[in-house]
């Protein structure tokens, strides 16, 4: 992870590199058995260089404090690591320049649960993964099984925590969903120490 680090503080595969701040590489537990996954840095995240930290922030600590856990417990991290300008959305060939590092990220954590945020972070882990795809507000909160040679996990997408700051329908929609992650998650052993995977100790940036 801190080779991953060092490559993306000196990336310039894609123009993202000339506009951005700091590079957002994520944080989080390096054995968190649930990984979060977001489109791209905003205005705060280009700031200070960490995900999820401005508003959309704000709602998505609450939610992961509404099934118990806490940031240091999970993974959060972009697809896209550096801010696109006006946070308009990535484009595919940026998608398409960056994405080696999220690959590299979910070999190193091996999530048993990968929860993409929002319908961009869903469609490029339904493709990597062969899911099928439909739009975010008929598959959200789904859980759906990858089983490969490579890879055994659950994705869940749900939508992104920004929909939800001036939107309460939304926030409890994201509140429901949360709780089919918790499920997931209790299934999988929880926090309990005495289960192959309490993997809290470790916390980096
Ligand atoms: N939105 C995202 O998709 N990612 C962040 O890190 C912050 C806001
Ligand atoms: Fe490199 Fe990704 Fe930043 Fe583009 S967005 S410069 S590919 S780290």
């Amino acid at each position: 992870m801190e080779n991953i680090k060092s490559e993306v503080l000196n990336c310039r595969k894609c123009e993202l590199w000339k506009t951005r701040k700091n590079p957002v590489v994520g944080e989080g537990s390096l054995k968190a058995r649930i990984m979060f996954i977001g489109e791209a840095p905003g205005f705060n995240e280009d700031l200070q260089g960490r995900p999820f930290v401005g508003k959309a922030g704000k709602v998505l600590n609450e939610l992961i404090e509404s099934i118990g856990l806490r940031r240091e417990d999970v993974y959060i991290t972009n697809v896209v690591k550096c801010r696109p300008p006006e946070n308009r959305d990535p484009t595919p060939e940026e998608i398409e320049k960056c994405s080696p590092y999220i690959n590299r990220q979910i070999k190193i954590i091996r999530p048993e649960i990968i929860c993409t945020l929002g319908k961009h972070s869903t469609s490029y882990i339904f493709k990597k993964f062969g899911l099928p795809h439909d739009n975010i507000s008929r598959i959200h909160g789904k859980i759906y099984r990858v089983k490969n040679l490579f890879y055994d996990l659950l994705v869940i997408p749900l939508y992104h925590p920004a929909v939800a700051v001036y939107n309460a329908d939304m926030k409890s929609e994201l509140v429901e969903d949360f709780k089919i992650v918790k499920e997931e998650y209790m299934r999988l052993g929880g926090l309990d120490e005495n289960s192959n995977t309490n993997r809290r100790e470790k916390w980096i940036r």
